[in-house]
């Protein structure tokens, strides 16, 4: 099948390209490249370098394409920015994924796969989370992803859109050949952080907080590696055409977590380089545990997720960030 992928030249975007191509099918990207990277694209994949706010070019690129499906990353996506920034995060992720779902029931209204994030639910007390779990996003960025789904959602009843929304836990790793990996402008991931300081390019690791209630004292996350991550969107997408869902909204993780201080251990273990670190405050905003509950998407896309050992997990980070200590910019 013939995909329009909205935002793949970014880092899932562009791990997804790769898994769509392995899985036989063709890709179109349409990304601004604000913070994607056309390096991270295979030469063969057209690239429509253009912005979701401009209306008609993604309307253009949908009857110049005719795509059996989109998949939509693109978003700007960081939580502290966009407490500072309101306007641009409303207006980047909201009315840029409304300009594109009226260009999807405007022409073929075909289905769409977006990606949202655990960010929706806030802070829970539930461990693990449930897709069903009451939805109170504490950012702006959590904000808008709640509200793009919602819009989403309107949209398949108004005009019988099919949809998935994958909601991701915490992203990490690379493609295991180190050819294309994790490179935003500012770097707040942990294992991302730790490979960089592992390279030297920062004196020391903060560990923030380690009296959370958790067996060592510091916060867990369900670390989803980004290549099954990918696959699930291939999964989700070749049901969606194949007429075997129409509105499905899943978690995406492995649905067991890692604590800080795991995954620094891992990264010592991998890079042979023990980081220094240092016990910081607690990060505002942080809960002490976010896991998926990841049954729904194992029942019902059957979801496999490959990368399970943080060790494995981390490796394929350090391949990326060992080989490319600036990411695309060498
Ligand atoms: N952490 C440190 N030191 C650091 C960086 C992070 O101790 O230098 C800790 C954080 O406090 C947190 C954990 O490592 O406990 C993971 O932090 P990340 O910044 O890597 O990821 P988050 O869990 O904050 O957030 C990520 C995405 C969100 C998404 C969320 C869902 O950035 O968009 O996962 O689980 F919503």
């Amino acid at each position: 099948m013939k995909l329009l992928v909205v935002g793949g030249a970014g880092y899932i975007g562009s791990h997804t390209v790769r898994q769509l191509l392995r899985a036989g099918h063709q890709v179109v990207v349409f990304d601004n490249l604000s913070s994607g990277h056309a390096q991270a694209l295979p030469p063969e994949v057209p690239l429509i370098q253009a912005d979701l706010l401009d209306a008609p070019s993604v309307k253009a690129a949908l009857e110049a394409h005719q795509p059996d499906a989109v998949i939509h990353f693109a978003a700007l996506i960081e939580v502290g920015e966009s407490m500072r920034a309101p306007a641009r995060y409303y207006r980047n992720n909201v009315v840029g994924s409304l300009n594109l779902l009226q260009a999807i029931v405007e022409t073929r209204k075909v289905p769409l796969v977006f990606s949202s994030t655990a960010a929706v639910y806030g802070t829970t007390d539930a461990v693990p989370i449930p897709e069903d779990a009451p939805l109170h996003p504490e950012s702006v960025y959590g904000e808008t992803k709640l509200m793009t789904e919602r819009m989403i959602h309107a949209f398949h009843v108004a005009h019988g859109l099919p949809y998935t929304v994958l909601r991701y836990f915490n992203v990490c790793g690379a493609a295991p050949d180190g050819s294309i990996g994790e490179a935003h402008p500012s770097k707040t991931h942990l294992i991302e952080l730790a490979c960089l300081t592992a390279l030297g390019q920062r004196e020391k690791m903060m560990i923030f907080g380690d009296d959370y209630p958790t067996p060592d004292g510091t916060c867990i996350r369900d670390y989803v590696h980004v290549l099954d991550l990918a696959d699930a969107h291939v999964l989700a997408v070749e049901a969606l055409v194949r007429g075997q869902q129409d509105a499905a909204t899943y978690n995406v993780g492995l649905g067991h977590g890692f604590s800080v201080l795991q995954v620094l251990d891992a990264v010592d273990a991998v890079t042979g380089r023990p980081l220094h670190r240092e016990v910081a405050p607690r990060r505002p905003g942080d809960p002490p545990q976010l896991v998926a509950d990841a049954h729904r998407i194992v029942d019902g896309l059957g979801f496999k997720p490959q990368f399970t050992d943080l060790r494995e997990i981390v490796q394929t980070a350090w391949n990326w960030h060992r080989t490319h200590p600036h990411g695309y910019e060498q």
